[in-house]
């Protein structure tokens, strides 16, 4: 059903090209002489040890990577999540920050260098990072970045039963596994991968009863059966990342930075190829199965589903704003105290950063923020006057 190779694609370096090689051949045991449903390619080819995107050594984050992310684009973002942070904490007797997937370290880098100006350190800051690859990465830079807060940091190699405090996660829930299907006139497909001629295809079988019933609950929601053909994505492991999140949030904020939309945009009558992206060395296709192992791979979120599973574990919607309007109400403004003063290529360079982060064309618009909370939480100024949680 579709091509393993991408023609427009840039050409990867020999190294590159023998790992993915490597990655294949895994993915070819998997499937055997059968199939594997489209998550567990998504896994295999991502978190693999030592074979998998997140989990081999290959840069991924920034200029050199593959892809960015606000906190590698300017450490304003990370400036105007810390005054966040930093409300949140004021309330909680010794806070903590948890941050899950922290990529680079850059976002922990800056945020504690920030809270330290703010005089505003939480108790301990800890990384749950499922890459062995890049827990080493941030090890080594934030040594090197912030050594004298460092000893702060901590890595966790399993959840904390009870945490008080804030919760991070930026771009983590775009790089859960999803399942694909398609909407056939009577059932609803799984789409799998199997091999055609050693060849990676994408092939359909009968959803298994857990996928076919989220369709089911989808169309319930959108009042109608959507059209023969549509494809799209289900997040089924956003499920239990909301229930593990729910579990340890005892007392305060998450804050969940993503590209998403709600469900009804979602499941939109003309999305009908799903939200699937592939990101190698900053091109971005949806040819999934190409470059197995040495390109990102990720699905935009359905932000509803994920508000529906955290008010099922029992946290509360505190917001669900864009990016912008996260930065712009949340102190943006204030952090470019300033500007005026500064050399002009500084805010040249400021500026180009700002409309990056926050213009509805580039990051501004599609990145949302979602805020859960536990407890008295609050109001955040950051999702409190651009609030569309109703939206969801
Ligand atoms: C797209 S990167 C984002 C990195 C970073 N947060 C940033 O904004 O630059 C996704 C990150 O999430 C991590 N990750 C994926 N699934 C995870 C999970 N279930 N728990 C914790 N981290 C996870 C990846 O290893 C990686 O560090």
């Amino acid at each position: 059903m579709q091509q393993t190779q991408e023609r427009s694609l840039p050409i990867p370096d020999a190294d590159s090209a023998a790992h993915s090689d490597r990655v294949a051949s895994h993915v070819r045991s998997l499937i055997g002489s059968s199939c594997i449903s489209f998550a567990e390619y998504m896994h295999a080819v991502l978190y693999t040890p030592g074979l998998g995107y997140y989990a081999a050594g290959a840069t991924k984050l920034g200029a050199s990577g593959d892809f960015i992310t606000a906190p590698e684009v300017s450490p304003l973002f990370a400036r105007v999540l810390a005054r966040q942070c930093a409300t949140v904490m004021a309330k909680l007797s010794s806070a903590s920050i948890l941050e899950f997937g922290a990529g680079s370290g850059r976002l922990a880098a800056d945020l504690l260098a920030r809270l330290a100006e703010l005089d505003a350190l939480p108790h301990r800051y800890m990384i749950f990072e499922v890459s062995a690859d890049l827990r080493e990465r941030q090890q080594t830079m934030l040594a090197s970045a912030i050594p004298e807060i460092f000893e702060r940091v901590c890595w966790l190699d399993r959840l904390p039963v009870e945490h008080r405090g804030v919760v991070i996660a930026n771009e983590v829930l775009d790089a859960l596994p999803v399942e694909r299907f398609v909407r056939r006139s009577d059932h609803v497909a799984q789409l799998c991968v199997a091999l055609e001629q050693d060849r990676l295809v994408l092939v359909e079988r009968p959803a298994p009863a857990i996928l076919a019933d989220a369709v089911a609950e989808i169309e319930h929601d959108l009042g109608f059966t959507l059209a023969d053909g549509y494809v799209s994505e289900v997040c089924l492991a956003a499920e239990g990342w909301l229930a593990d999140l729910a579990g340890l949030l005892h007392e305060g904020v998450a804050l969940l930075f993503d590209y998403g939309v709600n469900r009804r945009e979602y499941y939109a009558v003309d999305r009908d190829s799903g939200w699937l992206r592939c990101h190698f060395r900053h091109h971005v296709h949806a040819n999934a199965l190409a470059l197995p192992g040495i390109q990102d791979i990720t699905a935009w979120v359905d932000f509803s589903a994920v508000a529906a599973a955290a008010a099922a574990h029992g946290l509360n919607i505190l917001g669900y704003v864009t990016q912008a309007h996260f930065l712009l109400d949340g102190g943006l403004r204030e952090e470019l105290a300033g500007f005026a003063e500064l050399p002009l290529a500084t805010q040249l360079q400021l500026s180009s950063q700002i409309k990056f982060l926050t213009l509805p064309g580039e990051m501004g618009e599609n990145f949302k923020c979602l805020g859960l909370s536990r407890g008295p939480a609050g109001i955040l100024d950051s999702l409190a006057r651009a609030n569309r949680a109703n939206s969801l």
